[in-house]
């Protein structure tokens, strides 16, 4: 599609041509030999590889070197808690997840309050310490394992933040953060310090372990700014250059665009009531003709569709079922109410377990977090 769209940290929004972006950004695209590479070393592949929602990495083949090499990675990744978490946002997280058991990893998880507190001028540091505990839970409630899994609350980890920031900002130039971020004059000097901040854990555990440790990010290709300018510095204070694996944006239940907390109908988060997503579904759009007769006869469109999209990134792991729905809604077979209460009923069932789990983790969330 040729329309407009942009991609920053930020701000997301348009139909999202992405192999525009591996071009814009300068990454490279996840090859057939990666994806095998990993199939051999983790005995499988997850549906985000396989279904290439992850499509874009740098270094990602490095990683994998050392790996074979016998030098383990750790994974870093993070959230700007300024709000709830919905399934967008829990995308990577599942497949990080699916790394750090593949590949015995530790994974630290960064929760950005300082950064939404400044970015946002509507939320308090009350909101983002509170958004921090919320979203901390959701992340838990996957399964991540306490013992391989740290999360640091920047303002409770400030110390140890702190103490490799400046040794990153110090190389760091204001007309560098405005290149590459876009900052003005008019941005707060906090804005301007931050990405030091989410800079610092890709070299944390070097830091602790006092030798070098590879890192790989798995996030949504739109913080990728920050590992553009985080790898320009890495070399300079003696660390290796964290690696990415960049994923695509789950789309929202609307017309375009990826999922998002500004639009709430077509946005579905983790702590809605389970009965509420029929509504939500129901309401989705998707690829279908207007009527029943003419769905029947010409069939429906699954690339535009958002209830195949779902079925797609998160909740049919079958990939002959994924076909088999395809292919019914091209032939007409299929419709669209009959669809959407497949995935409604998914979704229920999702939300449902995570809940209880979610619930469990208040208990268990202090083995968890980092504080200094
Ligand atoms: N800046 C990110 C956001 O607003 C949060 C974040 C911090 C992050 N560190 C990260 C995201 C590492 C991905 C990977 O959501």
């Amino acid at each position: 599609m040729s329309e407009e769209f942009t991609v920053t940290p930020w701000e997301v929004k348009g139909f999202i041509d992405y192999d525009k972006l591996i071009k814009d950004f300068g990454t490279q695209p996840l090859t057939d030999e990666i994806l095998e590479r990993v199939r051999r070393l983790a005995g499988e592949l997850h549906i985000h590889l396989r279904r290439r929602i992850f499509f874009s990495h740098r270094d990602f083949d490095w990683i994998l070197d050392k790996y074979e090499a016998g030098e383990k990675f750790i994974l870093y990744t993070g959230r700007g808690p300024s709000g709830h978490i919905h399934l967008g946002h829990l995308l990577p997280w599942f497949f990080t997840r699916w790394l750090q058991e593949k590949f015995n990893a530790k994974l630290i998880f960064q929760m950005t309050n300082d950064e939404k507190f400044l970015y946002r001028h509507d939320l308090s540091m009350d909101d983002a310490l509170k958004f921090s505990y919320e979203n901390s839970l959701d992340l838990i409630a996957l399964g991540f394992e306490p013992e391989r899994t740290v999360i640091l609350i920047d303002t409770l980890a400030s110390k140890t933040l702190y103490n490799i920031a400046i040794r990153i900002a110090k190389h760091v130039t204001t007309s560098t953060v405005k290149a590459i971020f876009g900052f003005e004059d008019s941005t707060n000097i906090g804005m301007m310090f931050f990405p030091a901040i989410q800079a610092a854990p890709c070299f944390i555990e070097s830091v602790l372990q006092g030798r070098n440790i590879p890192c790989l990010i798995p996030a949504a290709i739109d913080q990728d700014p920050y590992w553009r300018m985080t790898r320009d510095v890495a070399p300079k204070v003696g660390f290796y250059k964290p690696a990415q694996v960049h994923c695509k944006f789950l789309p929202g239940l609307g017309v375009g665009g990826k999922m998002s907390s500004s639009m709430p109908e077509t946005c579905i988060f983790t702590i809605d009531d389970p009965d509420e997503v029929y509504r939500k579904v129901m309401n989705a759009f998707t690829g279908g003709k207007p009527t029943r007769e003419e769905q029947r006869r010409l069939g429906g469109n699954p690339e535009v569709c958002t209830v195949f999209h779902y079925e797609y990134y998160l909740f049919e792991d079958d990939d002959k079922r994924v076909k088999e729905l395809e292919l019914m809604c091209r032939s007409g077979q299929l419709l669209c109410g009959e669809c959407k209460l497949e995935l409604a009923a998914k979704i229920r069932l999702f939300l449902t377990e995570h809940q209880k789990r979610r619930e469990d983790a208040r208990n268990a969330i202090d083995k968890y977090l980092y504080i200094d």
